[in-house]
């Protein structure tokens, strides 16, 4: 039988954090053996807010190193930019038709970035999540392991794939968000102030490439209060500490702290320091393997360009099999 097909990307708009790792990587990493993986840095979709084009490179092949010292092996899985696949934009092209303006204005993401760059509306933040079910569906991707923040663009990608086969015939399956049982799906950021990003509260973000003393700095300043209150329910900045340490330590290692935490005599300063030490030892081998890995370029290059073959070989027969449907068949 063949393997199922995932596909999954990351964004290349800055340094890669622990939300990144638990929400997709971790993921990508459990999957790489049973499915036929496609997994990419998505520099294009990192265009909308205007990078420095000399930073570009630099961060895609950044984000690939990371992805690479978190245990993703290039010899298993498809790992490529998305800008090497041209059979991506073609397919965006294809779906913005039948994309409708009023249903992309609505979308949450959207709206947070008219909020935040008003200065800076394109057509591409309106059509991000058609570059996105473009990406997904020019694989005929089945599951696609994402983070919480993702799933409204995979129902849009559904919405998407289904309009195209009542159009056209039967074609793209419905891509399903997938998560391994128990799996994290939001990492709030150590301010409590909402999830982990990479370009936003950066003091209250642990990066992967963060140096032990920066880690044990940010975890020091963690937002934490002043014990559980009768009758409450434990507040989502405190959950988020016990989950971090459940998971970059071991669930018996937070259980002492939850059960002095239910008990009324937590000592947050000790439990900091636990966590300080176990996310430290979690990045340190990340961080370390990324270093060596971003100073062979060569190396990186080569990755990259291999992943692109792989991918082109199945997105161009996806391509061709659409064209045909939509009609444009003239030779
Ligand atoms: P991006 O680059 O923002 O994030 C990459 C992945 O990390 C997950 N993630 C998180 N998970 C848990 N907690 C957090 N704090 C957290 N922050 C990020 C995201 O859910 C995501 O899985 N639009 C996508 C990139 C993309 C894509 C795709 C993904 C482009 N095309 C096709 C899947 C399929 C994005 O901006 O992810």
């Amino acid at each position: 039988m063949s393997k199922e097909i995932v596909v999954s990307g990351i964004r290349s708009t800055g340094h890669l954090h622990l939300g990144n790792y638990f929400g997709a990587i971790q993921n990508y990493v459990k999957m790489q053996d049973e499915y036929n993986c496609y997994f990419f840095v998505a520099d294009y979709h990192a265009l909308t807010t205007h990078p420095d084009p000399k930073e570009l490179k630099t961060n895609v092949f950044r984000v690939l190193s990371e992805n690479i010292a978190s245990g993703l092996d290039p010899e298993k899985v498809a790992l490529y930019a998305q800008s090497d696949v041209p059979e991506i934009p073609e397919l965006y092209l294809m779906l913005n038709m039948i994309a409708y303006k009023g249903e992309l204005e609505k979308v949450p993401t959207f709206k947070d970035k008219v909020r935040l760059q008003p200065e800076n509306v394109n057509a591409g933040l309106l059509t991000y999540p058609v570059l996105m079910a473009a990406d997904i569906l020019i694989h005929k991707g089945a599951k696609v392991p994402v983070g919480k923040d993702q799933e409204q663009h995979l129902e849009m990608a559904r919405n998407f794939a289904q309009r195209f086969n009542t159009r056209y015939g039967d074609y793209f399956p419905e891509p399903q968000v997938f998560r391994f049982n128990n799996d994290t799906v939001k990492i709030m950021s150590l301010d409590g102030t909402g999830k982990m990003s990479k370009s936003e509260n950066i003091n209250a973000t642990i990066y992967l490439s963060d140096d032990d003393y920066t880690i044990r700095k940010k975890i020091a300043k963690a937002k934490t209060d002043a014990g559980p209150v009768e009758g409450q329910p434990m507040p989502d900045f405190i959950q988020n500490l016990f989950t971090l340490l459940s998971i970059t330590g071991s669930p018996e290692t937070a259980q002492p702290y939850i059960n002095a935490y239910n008990g009324g005599s937590i000592r947050y300063g000790d439990m900091k320091k636990q966590l300080a030490e176990d996310v430290v030892s979690f990045v340190r081998p990340i961080r370390e393997r990324s270093i060596e890995l971003q100073k062979d370029e060569a190396a990186l290059r080569k990755i990259l360009k291999d992943g692109g073959e792989k991918a082109r070989a199945s997105a161009s027969a996806v391509i061709s099999g659409a064209r045909k449907l939509i009609g444009i068949s003239y030779y």
